[in-house]
């Protein structure tokens, strides 16, 4: 298995100093940084939007992952493309299935990376026909909207048919990662981990993103 993609979410960072704990999780080894775009709607709690979004990718020195948990998403693609996401992930739940491969081909038309997610009452099976169009897939271990909650383990079983149908695609975990949870998550074939509170509450977060990946 290639290298662990760590993607810190800065929901769990102080945004009034916001640079400072980006370079803190960059200076630590992260790979990706996590921004977590929440709309009231898709779920409860509204967060980060287009300008920040901007004015992060302005300090950022890794690149931008950002999971749209929001209605809509195609409405806002371009607005994000152009604030600089490198990773355009939406919720397979915001979309009308028929409507999901022309979503990719969009997001991919920016020359960034597409992800799907899916929430945990969300089964596997539906993502199967996007596999090869996408190239991340995003199970969530909680429900969205807020960090800080207790990872679902029957969650992350969905990674392993995902994993046995693509040996390529970016599986990524989100919601309740840990040294322990983002263990069994990569024995079931996740290459990407992310973590908000596990990674900021720490005393030592060059030691916490490490353990993420052994
Ligand atoms: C939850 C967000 C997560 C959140 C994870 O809706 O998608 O990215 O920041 O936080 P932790 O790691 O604290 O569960
Ligand atoms: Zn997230």
């Amino acid at each position: 298995m290639s290298k662990i993609i760590v993607s810190p979410s800065i929901l769990s960072a102080d945004f009034a100093n916001l640079e400072r704990d980006i370079k803190l999780v960059e200076d630590a080894g992260a790979d990706w940084l996590h921004v977590d775009v929440m709309d009231g709607h898709f779920v409860p709690n509204i967060t980060i939007g287009v300008p920040v979004v901007k004015s992060v990718k302005k300090i950022a020195q890794i690149p931008l992952d950002v999971h749209l948990m929001i209605e809509n998403p195609k409405k806002y693609v371009e607005p994000f493309a152009a604030a600089g996401a490198d990773i355009l992930t939406f919720h397979y739940e915001a979309v009308e299935p028929e409507n999901i491969v022309e979503l990719i081909k969009y997001i991919k038309s920016f020359d960034i990376m597409a992800g799907m997610s899916i929430k945990p009452k969300t089964t596997v099976d539906v993502t199967f026909p996007f596999l090869s169009y996408l190239d991340m897939i995003l199970i969530m271990t909680v429900e969205p909207g807020f960090g800080g909650q207790k990872f679902m383990p029957d969650c992350a079983e969905k990674i392993k048919p995902i994993r046995e149908l693509n040996r390529d695609i970016i599986v990524q975990v989100d919601g309740g990662i840990n040294a322990e949870t983002g263990k069994i998550c990569r024995d079931y074939g996740a290459n990407s981990l992310v973590a908000g509170s596990y990674i900021y509450s720490s005393d030592n977060i060059p030691d916490a993103i490490a353990s993420l990946r052994i």
